[in-house]
């Protein structure tokens, strides 16, 4: 095998969460392109349908399926349907999440829950439903954040506490399911994307972290996505239980 065709995905299953808006939807059209069926989940159905047209496009199947990850039940139903329709799960990107800023004496309980009931709760039902089904030389990605590893300006306790804790959950569903399963288990941490988390920023906010991209520029929703099929494919094989930041060099500021 060629070193490029190390990072073909011919004929695998993926399971992206998240995949109606933003880094999702590129991450299902870039695992379409390299070769691979997608199983949709979000809330929006509508949106997942747009998204299920561009994997069509790259010439692959698209299955969507209503789910809150918020809610253990639909976590596992998203699985089942990807193993009656597809029969397999090879990858999951587990991609949903929320964004909120709140300062620390006033976040409600209610508030702080609510983000980590999708971010950190939800990617443990979809990763636990998964690993459940997935055979040998499977791999899961979790999207972690910069903000799991540093700070960013912002009052965000409970987004940064879930990030965190993906980062956490990585590493120990790593070593739990290496050699006894053969799942590797991955996390990356984004910088600064544009996508509609971050259309929600105030004016003048992503300007005040400019001086920290050392490229000079936000990111591009598919050098992300490109990261991610390097780490569910063959390429990445010996990777397992990292983050990986993609954040054009935030965090060495
Ligand atoms: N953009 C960035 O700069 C950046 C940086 C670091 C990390 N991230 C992470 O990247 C991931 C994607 O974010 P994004 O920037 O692409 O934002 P986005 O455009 O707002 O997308 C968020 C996605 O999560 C889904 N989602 C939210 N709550 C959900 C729930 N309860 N159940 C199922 N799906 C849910 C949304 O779908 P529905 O509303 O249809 O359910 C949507 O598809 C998030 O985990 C985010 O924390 C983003």
């Amino acid at each position: 095998m060629s070193v490029l065709d190390s990072f073909r995905l011919d004929d695998k299953v993926v399971v992206v969460t998240g995949a109606s808006s933003g880094l999702g939807v590129s991450f299902a059209q870039a695992f379409a392109e390299a070769g691979a069926d997608v199983v949709l989940g979000a809330r929006r159905v509508d949106r997942l349908a747009e998204t299920a047209g561009l994997v069509e496009a790259a010439g692959r199947k698209a299955l969507t399926v209503a789910t809150d990850v918020a809610v253990p039940e639909q976590c596992q139903a998203l699985v089942d349907a990807a193993m009656q329709t597809f029969g397999r799960v090879d990858v999951l990107i587990n991609n949903a999440g929320v964004g909120t800023a709140h300062p620390a004496t006033r976040e409600t309980p209610e508030q702080f829950r609510s983000v980590i009931d999708v971010n950190l709760n939800g990617a443990y039902w979809v990763a636990q439903a998964c690993g459940r089904v997935m055979q040998p030389g499977s791999s899961i990605i979790n999207v972690a954040s910069v903000l799991g590893i540093t700070t960013a300006g912002l009052p965000q306790a409970a987004y940064s506490a879930s990030k965190a804790g993906i980062i956490g959950l990585t590493r120990d569903l790593a070593q739990q399911w290496g050699a006894r399963k053969g799942i590797r288990v991955n996390a990356l941490a984004p910088g600064f994307f544009k996508t509609e988390m971050t259309d929600e920023y105030k004016p003048g906010y992503l300007e005040s972290q400019a001086h920290r991209l050392i490229l000079g520029r936000l990111g591009d929703g598919r050098e992300l996505a490109a990261t991610a099929v390097w780490l569910a494919s063959a390429a990445g094989g010996y990777v397992t239980g990292q983050t990986i930041t993609v954040d054009g060099g935030l965090t060495i500021t």
